[in-house]
């Protein structure tokens, strides 16, 4: 069965807290208060779940921040890893932003989470900077960026006649 994307609502809270705690270490999962604030946010962001079947596989949560989309977070349950959910959920959340004028997508990780880094490396997302001791004032986090701008197309010889 093709897995089905679909809005959140406040009544997939458990799951997404269920879901959160198994994707990120303590002090990095977030709370069951931080989790129902950005879902509660949805009309200045972007959320989406992604069911296969009555499972909560996957969602991302996002949020508009200035001129760009941030992602707040992006949890795929290790069961469903490597079938390209990350990425359909991750591109979804471009478009709405793309189509809603931003300049790009902005998000954290943390220093040693080298499976979110290779994802998004390969999705075009660059190191801003280095956020020291940004998750629990102990690990480093990593800004990452996307810029949605087309890239400069290099000029091409001189015409000649
Ligand atoms: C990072 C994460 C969201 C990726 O989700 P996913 O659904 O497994 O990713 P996809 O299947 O869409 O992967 C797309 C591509 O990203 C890269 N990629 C994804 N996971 C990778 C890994 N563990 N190691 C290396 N490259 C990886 C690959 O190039 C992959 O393509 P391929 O499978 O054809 O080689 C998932 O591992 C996850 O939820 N991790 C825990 C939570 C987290 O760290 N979230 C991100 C921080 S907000």
């Amino acid at each position: 069965m093709a897995p089905i994307l679909r809005p959140l609502t406040l009544a997939d809270l458990p799951a997404l807290y269920a879901l959160d705690q198994r994707c990120f270490p303590p002090g990095i999962a977030y709370s069951q208060r931080e989790i129902r604030d950005a879902v509660r946010l949805a009309p200045f962001g972007f959320h989406l779940a992604c069911l296969e079947g009555a499972t909560l596989a996957a969602f991302i949560l996002t949020l508009r921040r200035a001129d760009r989309g941030h992602v707040i977070t992006l949890d795929v349950a290790p069961e469903f890893r490597r079938r390209g959910i990350g990425q359909a959920l991750l591109l979804a959340a471009e478009s709405h932003y793309r189509e809603a004028g931003a300049g790009g997508m902005r998000l954290e990780a943390a220093v040693d989470n080298q499976a979110a880094l290779a994802f998004y490396a390969r999705l075009g997302y660059r190191v801003v900077r280095t956020l020291p001791r940004y998750y629990s004032a102990r690990l480093d986090g990593l800004l990452l960026h996307k810029d949605f701008a087309p890239a400069a197309i290099a000029p091409g010889p001189a015409a000649t006649s």
